[in-house]
């Protein structure tokens, strides 16, 4: 951490070891521990994780690591943005107090971690049955590093309150089978989607759109508005809701031709409890879900109808 400023109230771990220790200490005063999981590059989304959590809790610990595991060889891991001190100083700037553990990736992977997944070696945690649809069609093993990566930070903060946004609602249903089948003792909340004024939901990945692709960025949220808008007022069959959003997006692809590439990776309407695609009409509320590229960027969203995870 060669350069870093630490700004007043703002506690930084690098080791496993050290952290632990400072988190014994809570423990003997008994006081209560709020996590929040982050690759780095925080945004609006992050603090509402963090003032959640200072809400609920004593006192409030991050880990700011981009977990090698959940990137497959071809996607953004060399590129994704790191930003620790920006990251810092936006906690310092939000809250009187909030400490950071950075940890290295030997430290985290001890076994070494291999990009191509036939070649790991070591632990890894897999949450079957709902891990391969939706954003593990296109990112096969990507549930399997966030499932693994959590796991190994839940044993070292041990947190009394986990915080996760909604708008990974995959990664959600994936953490909250984790730690009900493995007893994680901790207790999961899931906060809602930040969004920008226009409605784009805030992520760490918006950072790569150019000004014309942030215009079209908006594309899945409106698809999403149009099939929620439909479903609360014209029809609930599922299929004709999926079939109107496909054409607005593929307009919206049109219109944007030579200035802006969109490529739609799924829309889908899923049931919360398996993940499974609603095939007629929709009975007891739905996940409505996509993901889009914009360019080069992919952009997920959701929103869930009448249901509460
Ligand atoms: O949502 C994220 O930023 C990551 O998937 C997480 C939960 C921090 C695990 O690396």
């Amino acid at each position: 951490m060669n350069g870093l400023r630490i700004p007043p109230g703002i506690r930084i771990f690098n080791s496993i070891k050290d952290f632990r220790q400072w988190r014994r200490q809570i423990l003997l005063d008994r006081q209560t521990l709020g996590y929040v999981p982050t690759m780095g590059a925080l945004h609006r989304g992050h603090l509402s994780l963090v003032s959640a959590a200072k809400d609920a809790c004593d006192h409030v610990a991050l880990t700011i690591f981009v977990n090698p595991a959940q990137f497959a060889p071809n996607e953004d891991l060399g590129t994704y943005p790191r930003t620790l001190q920006a990251d810092i100083d936006a906690l310092a700037q939000h809250f009187d107090h909030a400490t950071v553990l950075v940890p290295q990736v030997k430290e985290m992977y001890p076994s070494g971690i291999e990009p191509d997944v036939s070649k790991q070696v070591g632990a890894f945690v897999e949450v079957k049955g709902f891990s391969h649809q939706l954003e593990g069609t296109t990112r096969p093993h990507f549930f399997r590093g966030v499932a693994t990566v959590v796991s190994k930070f839940l044993n070292i903060v041990e947190p009394e309150e986990v915080f996760f946004g909604q708008k990974d609602v995959q990664q959600c249903i994936v953490i909250q089978r984790m730690i009900r089948d493995m007893h994680f003792n901790v207790k999961m909340n899931i906060c809602p989607t930040v969004r920008e004024s226009d409605g784009l939901a805030m992520s760490s990945r918006n950072t790569y759109l150019t000004s014309i692709q942030r215009k079209y960025a908006l594309v899945l949220y409106n698809a999403l508005e149009l099939m929620k808008e439909m479903y609360e007022n014209t029809t609930k069959h599922a299929p004709t809701l999926i079939g109107a959003a496909t054409e607005f997006i593929h307009k919206t692809q049109q219109e944007a031709q030579t200035e802006c590439e969109i490529k739609l990776d799924y829309l889908s309407i899923a049931s919360p409890s398996n993940l499974c695609e609603v095939t007629g009409d929709i009975k007891d509320g739905c996940i409505m879900s996509g993901a889009v590229y914009v360019g080069k960027t992919r952009l997920i969203d959701n929103f869930m109808v009448d249901v509460k995870l």
